[in-house]
């Protein structure tokens, strides 16, 4: 019988989909530890990655709750989660299920996090009272969502533009929000979750990072979408994509990557 999963998550699980999300989740390792450092992470906490992805945060949050902690990665796709469990450490666990309705027991994780997952799977409201009702009282929620405006490259370049519009079209069309990170506080401090804290940082990028593709290999994934919604045709997708490729590995050029918005707090 086929799974079903809530929310309208449009990217595809093509070939390199688990690199790109390998490279983005180092790119923003640095940013992620900082906000685990402020939110003291501490040895022997129970912690839980929605939307985890191939790896997401669960590496970083092995290392921070040692062994007698406990790390548990959540995520809908089989492939991701296949993919995590062959190098998974001791202390931490992948389970498929549905981030909106996770099955698990409430109040049982000291900490609860998501990233890039309430703005790209739907219903960021929802999302966030899951994780809620996840963690213990006192427990901590964590979110880092993006915001795309501020994916920019220098010197400008037309490829760019048409692969940046043919993403930011592609995500609207199915409802998610990659502008959620201007009202993350905000959200987060209309809900029950008490102490919030507002942290965002953005990732700066030029040819020799590993992080150069990001946005053709983005669109890549987001193929179907795009032509389905009839954003662009397919032979001005590839065009594009050549051309923004070509751009991008100019030794001069650099690119910005979307503002990321870490909210954090206690139940
Ligand atoms: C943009 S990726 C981010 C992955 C990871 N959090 C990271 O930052 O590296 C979003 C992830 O959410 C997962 N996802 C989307 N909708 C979901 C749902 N309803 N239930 C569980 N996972 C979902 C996707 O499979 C994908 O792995």
């Amino acid at each position: 019988m086929a799974e079903t999963f809530e929310g309208h998550y449009p990217i595809e699980s093509r070939i390199g989909e688990i690199e790109r999300l390998l490279d983005q989740g180092t790119a923003m390792a640095p940013d992620t530890e900082t906000m685990l450092d402020l939110m003291g992470l501490a040895e022997g906490w129970h912690c839980l990655d929605i939307g985890c992805g191939p790896r997401g945060i669960t590496d970083i949050l092995s290392r921070g709750v040692g062994p007698t902690g406990r790390v548990v990665g959540l995520d809908m796709n089989k492939g991701f989660i296949d993919y995590a469990r062959k190098s998974a450490a001791l202390n931490t666990e992948f389970i498929q299920s549905d981030a909106y309705g996770s099955g698990l027991s409430a109040d049982s994780f000291d900490f609860v996090h998501m990233r890039f997952l309430a703005s790209t799977a739907g219903d960021a409201e929802a999302l966030l009272k899951e994780a809620i009702r996840l963690a213990r009282p006192g427990g901590f929620i964590a979110l880092q969502e993006p915001d795309a405006t501020s994916l920019n490259c220098y010197p400008p370049h037309e490829s760019w533009e048409t692969l940046k519009a043919a993403l930011l079209g592609a995500f609207k069309g199915v409802g998610a929000d990659l502008e959620l990170a201007r009202r993350l506080y905000f959200m987060v401090k209309q809900s029950p979750v008490r102490d919030v804290q507002f942290r965002p940082f953005i990732v700066g990028v030029t040819s020799s990072d590993a992080m150069v593709d990001y946005l053709p290999s983005t669109v890549e994934s987001l193929r179907g979408t795009i032509l389905n919604q009839k954003l662009l045709g397919e032979e001005e997708l590839d065009r594009a994509l050549r051309e923004c490729r070509a751009h991008l590995a100019l030794p001069d050029t650099s690119f910005t990557m979307y503002t990321v918005a870490q909210v954090w707090g206690r139940k």
